[in-house]
């Protein structure tokens, strides 16, 4: 068997959760500077006690897809955004950024390293790509670390929620906020995730899969959803899309907002949203994620009252339909890529 002989998984059953790969890419900044990195084998990580990854959560990550084109290609779609945001987010947590060619090198080596766990074309799963940035070494008093570890990790995945496929979803509004109005919301840091775990434990306990946050100055507009950003088609054919300074930017929302504009023809509006006067209009509402894809949002739960969406609130409706469709196969190479989003991954 050679290394690309591809794995014996049941690819259609895959959910979305760690799968031991054979290699993770690896690279360390040491006195001021970063080594050239390299494959490793063991998912373990030795690190020292002081570590202020371990007490103040300097950390910050990022998530990619990469899928097989019908041709063969391993298809990454718009890494250099995901670079550009993890840059930002070790800025912001004075972190050294991770060069540019050593992020995109870490990734495609992290993929030929594991091609045999690169879901086949037509399986309906994907290779998730899981680059992390931590501050390590001996500290203890609040300070940036003096030494950080790149890593990049790969799995294959199915889909995010456990409803799968294209599905409805629902959103609970709980009484937490994900971020400060000027705090690290629009940064990918580890330290948001964790804040949110009990949120998304309360709006499951409410019977919705996630939570979906108000921003944190008025409480009043849509902020975006645990793992997602949201975006909403309206009655009279415009597109609304939540601005605010404590969300993160989505790839996925950037690109869908870009597809309902250039071809189905939508007004768009990035602005606060205030859900409940919107509400008449809305036609169909979406949570955009690398992982959560486009998933149509059913119904909405807000001070104990469940908001249905759409005409058929258990059904994704037929504009979301649409959008899935035409970034899904975009991001599969099953179609023209007039927006060069699309990177084939260098496989000799
Ligand atoms: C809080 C949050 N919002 C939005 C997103 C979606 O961003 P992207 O489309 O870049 O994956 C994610 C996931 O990455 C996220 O964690």
């Amino acid at each position: 068997m050679n290394a690309t002989t591809k794995k014996n998984l049941d690819w259609s059953k895959l959910g979305f959760n760690y799968l031991k790969t054979d290699y993770r890419f690896c690279a360390q900044w040491r006195d001021g500077q970063w080594s050239k990195g390299e494959l490793v084998t063991d998912p373990m990580m030795t690190l020292h006690e002081g570590s202020p990854v371990l007490h103040y959560a300097q950390t910050c990550f990022e998530g990619l897809k990469a899928q097989t084109a019908p041709d063969g290609r391993i298809l990454l779609f718009r890494p250099e955004l995901n670079e550009i945001r993890m840059r930002e987010t070790a800025e912001r947590l004075l972190m050294p950024p991770v060069p540019t060619e050593l992020f995109m090198h870490g990734i495609e080596e992290a993929i030929r390293a594991n091609l045999a766990w690169v879901p086949p074309y037509g399986s309906g799963a994907s290779l998730y790509i899981r680059p992390l940035l931590i501050g390590v070494g001996e500290n203890m008093g609040l300070r940036p670390a003096p030494e950080y570890d790149f890593r990049v990790i790969v799995c294959p995945v199915g889909p995010y929620y456990k409803s799968g496929g294209l599905s409805a979803i629902s959103l609970a509004v709980i009484d937490i906020d994900r971020a400060a109005p000027l705090g690290t919301g629009a940064y990918k840091v580890g330290a948001n995730y964790a804040g949110g775990l009990l949120a998304t434990r309360k709006a499951q306990a409410l019977g919705a899969y996630e939570a979906l946050y108000l921003d944190p100055k008025e409480r009043k507009y849509l902020e975006e959803a645990g793992s997602a950003n949201i975006v909403l088609a309206t009655k009279d054919k415009r597109f609304l899309t939540p601005k605010s300074p404590s969300i993160l930017p989505s790839v996925t929302r950037r690109s869908i907002v870009t597809l309902a504009e250039k071809e189905l023809g939508y007004k768009i509006e990035e602005r606060p949203i205030d859900f409940l006067a919107e509400y008449p209009n809305i036609a169909e509402m979406g949570a955009t994620g690398t992982a959560a894809v486009l998933s149509p949002i059913g119904k909405i739960l807000i001070d104990q009252k469940w908001y249905p969406i759409g005409e058929n609130p258990d059904q994704p409706g037929p504009i979301m339909i649409d959008l899935y469709n035409r970034l899904t196969q975009l991001q599969k190479g099953e179609r023209e890529d007039p927006y060069q989003w699309t990177k084939a991954v260098q496989l000799d």
